[in-house]
């Protein structure tokens, strides 16, 4: 494994510093959540190890009524990352090919990277609405294809893979044999009817979710992968049990809880939700100098700056920060030209969220802005 940290991570607000920021429209969850808010006594918790494939009324929860899922289908990990992690070690080595749909979440493409396979991306963009292409997915697709790795609801775009698309992915990908990696860890944030877990539509479809980013508890660390396939499970606990063997039975027991108030929480994320995103949707449509695909599902939104703009993205990110404290993911996190940027919408309150919107657009008119564009320009 060649590893590398990833710029998401470098420079991200908690790496940052989050007291240094004023405005946070950075963050892809809702707000995080303290301790207080779970009517949990942790006291008396055993610090034992606990079961390995995960604390089964936690994974029972998770399974859900799912039609066709049970516990013994669920492996709780280490976030949707450590999932992430333990599906492309376990399923990729140099030989073998992955497809990618592009953008992705950072680690669904660097840690296949660090292994060193053959990997096919299929981009998404901007000017087609980040609409999937299941003909250039199909034409990716190699003899030596472990799988297909896509994310819906999207992250950077909160745009989703519609119901009837997804279905024909996962006929696509069983016909060529090849499994289906759903990164589906904003599927509760979709707008309207939440889509099954993708994992119950076949033994060849692997789901990956966590409590991060929809139950704003990214602390405890606690996600999952689904797979109805005993074969894929028994390869996944080997990775699980020789990476840490258990998860942490604090975390778990928090997860448990958050889990039990699913329904309440659910509709209060809504409302959140529903707030900022109509904040940003009144900005976007205000903003000459700022365009965007708009959301189907998540907290987040790519918005991209006009080329009209004239400026310079690095100068403008700079000045963004230092004159108007508002930070946001710029799109070299996600391999993208930086002439986008990724915004939370659901994470800050209301207030902070309108002053950074505020702040973006003052950002983008700043003499100092043109100022250093026009030396970046003159180096050039
Ligand atoms: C699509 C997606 N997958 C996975 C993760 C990892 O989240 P966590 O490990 O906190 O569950 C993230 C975090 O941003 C994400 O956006």
């Amino acid at each position: 494994m060649r590893y590398a940290r990833m710029p998401i991570e470098i420079e991200s607000p908690e790496q940052m510093g989050y007291d240094l920021i004023r405005y946070n429209l950075s963050e892809s969850s809702v707000a995080d959540r303290p301790l207080s808010d779970f009517d949990i006594q942790l006291d008396d918790t055993l610090l034992c190890y606990g079961d390995h494939l995960g604390d089964p009324e936690l994974r029972n929860l998770i399974a859900g009524d799912t039609p066709g899922l049970t516990a013994d289908h669920v492996l709780a990990t280490t976030g949707a990352a450590g999932a992430l992690f333990i599906i492309a070690t376990s399923l990729l080595s140099k030989d073998d090919h992955l497809v990618v749909v592009r953008p992705n979440y950072a680690t669904n493409i660097e840690t296949p990277r660090a292994i060193g396979c053959g990997i096919s991306y299929v981009d998404l963009e901007f000017d087609r609405g980040y609409a999937l292409d299941l003909a250039q997915v199909e034409a990716a697709i190699r003899p030596n294809t472990r799988y297909v790795s896509v994310t819906s609801p999207h992250n950077p775009t909160g745009v989703v893979i519609p119901d009837d698309q997804m279905q024909a992915l996962v006929a696509l990908t069983q016909k060529h044999g090849v499994l289906l990696l759903v990164d589906e860890t904003y599927r509760e944030m979709r707008f309207g009817d939440i889509p099954q877990v993708a994992a119950s539509h076949g033994d060849h479809v692997i789901s990956v979710s966590s409590l991060s980013k929809t139950y704003g508890i990214p602390g405890i660390r606690t996600g999952w992968l689904i797979t109805q396939n005993p074969v894929l499970m028994e390869l996944f606990l080997a990775a699980k049990e020789q990476i840490g063997i258990a998860g942490s039975v604090v975390d778990e027991k928090i997860a448990v809880a958050a889990l039990r108030q699913r329904e309440t929480w659910r509709v209060e994320n809504q409302a959140r939700i529903n707030a900022g995103f109509a904040i940003v949707k009144e900005w976007i449509e205000t903003e000459p100098l700022i365009d965007w695909v708009e959301p189907a599902g998540s907290c987040i939104c790519f918005p991209r700056i006009s080329a009209d703009a004239g400026i310079d993205p690095e100068a403008f990110y700079e000045v963004l920060f230092e004159s108007y404290g508002t930070y946001v993911g710029p799109g070299h996190w996600f391999e993208q030209s930086d002439m986008q940027f990724r915004i939370g919408y659901t994470w800050p309150t209301q207030d902070a969220l309108r002053k950074g919107l505020a702040g973006i657009s003052a950002a983008l008119r700043d003499p100092a802005v043109a100022a250093r564009t026009a030396i970046a320009e003159t180096a050039e």
